[in-house]
């Protein structure tokens, strides 16, 4: 299959080519696209056949369900047989944008797409293109990250080819994407919502809206016996190649320690680099420094890291050392993918 990859801008959208992308989900095929947290990997969420080909071109396992996205809050309706007072608050405070949404699914949406369960996940994403693209395709796009599985999600349509070149049909090139990290997950098919995935919609700002917020245990805590309610978080993804250690405490301490263990590898011959805030860059001794951004500076440092990880692939680094931050807002989010990326190995000084 030849993967064609067309340019589309947010702020002048090419409706023929939208038209064109939708009528190849329409026709069951696959069109990766840009959203406001990563590049999804569409296909129509109401055909099984389609969801079928996601999990094949991504090699992810099936019982790991695809969010459904939607380009009218209205659309919900279709997907789920009830529409609860809380959906309705959380879809008015946080629509469009980086929220997924747990809902009994509806008899419309396949057992293929929901990986098999009886509850439904749906977003309504912000950015014009997503949005656009979803009309286009008949308003049900199912779309996982469109990375191979195990792999970083997708900041730029480059890394979108490099995982999917010859798999699927088309690529909507939208360019830099402003979040970089994927969308926040709350079940709200339950009892009480609760927090699946973190992201830069925060538990307080779910809080506000619908009171008490449980948070899965799995998010921070590799050896937690809990299983993740979210099938997808129990996959070591988020996953560069290299061997990845997080290092806690403070500057100093971190940057001593991290400069022990690089001497150790160069006399070892391994290639080492370093994930690091822009105030510690200059005291590491590697030539393989990538600064995620200033120590405040959280929508930055969650914007570069996929694109840091996957850099450290391309050049081959074999052991990573990435220094630890605040889980205070956004840094919740950030700390549960450097965590999953490090397979959970952290060292506190
Ligand atoms: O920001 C995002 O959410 C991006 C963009 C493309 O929208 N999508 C994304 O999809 O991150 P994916 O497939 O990479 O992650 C979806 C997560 C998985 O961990 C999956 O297990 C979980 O959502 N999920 C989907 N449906 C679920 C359900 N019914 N119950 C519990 N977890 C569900
Ligand atoms: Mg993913």
């Amino acid at each position: 299959m030849q993967t064609k990859v067309v340019l589309q801008d947010e702020k002048n959208i090419d409706y023929a080519t939208l038209k064109e992308a939708g009528d190849i989900i329409k026709k069951g095929g696959l069109v990766a696209f840009p959203t406001e947290t990563v590049y999804g990997l569409g296909g129509d969420a109401l055909n099984p056949e389609s969801s079928r080909k996601i999990y094949e071109a991504k090699g992810r396992p099936s019982d790991n369900p695809l969010i459904v996205h939607v380009c009218e809050k209205e659309d919900v309706a279709l997907l789920t047989s009830c529409v609860s007072e809380e959906a309705k608050a959380v879809m008015e405070a946080f629509w469009p944008g980086p929220l997924t949404i747990i809902l009994p699914k509806s008899d419309k949406v396949p057992y293929e797409t929901t990986g098999g369960l009886e509850t439904v996940a749906i977003r309504m994403p912000s950015h014009a293109v997503a949005r656009e693209f979803i009309r286009a395709a008949g308003g049900y796009v199912a779309a996982p990250s469109a990375n191979l599985s195990g792999r970083p999600s997708p900041t730029l349509a480059c890394y979108v080819l490099e995982d999917m070149d010859g798999r699927i049909d088309m690529i909507l090139d939208g360019g830099d994407i402003p979040i970089g990290l994927e969308s926040t997950i709350v079940d709200l098919s339950g009892d009480k919502p609760t927090l699946l995935r973190p992201g830069v919609i925060t538990p307080d700002m779910l809080e506000e809206v619908l009171g008490e917020v449980e948070i899965d245990p799995t998010i921070l805590e590799g050896n937690s016996k809990a299983r993740p309610k979210a099938p997808g978080m129990k996959y070591r993804h988020y996953a560069p190649k290299g061997d990845m250690l997080l290092i806690e405490g403070t500057s100093e301490k971190v940057v001593e320690e991290i400069n022990r263990s690089l001497a150790k590898d160069k006399e070892a011959g391994i290639k080492a680099g370093v994930i690091a805030t822009r105030e510690n860059a200059p005291f590491y001794n590697s030539d393989i420094v990538k600064i995620l951004g200033g120590k405040d500076e959280t929508d930055k440092i969650a914007a570069s890291l996929y694109r840091c990880l996957r850099e450290m692939d391309d050049e081959g680094v074999e052991k990573i050392y990435s220094e630890s931050f605040t889980t205070e807002g956004i840094g919740h989010a950030i700390m549960n993918r450097l965590l999953k990326a490090a397979g959970y190995k952290k060292i506190t000084l």
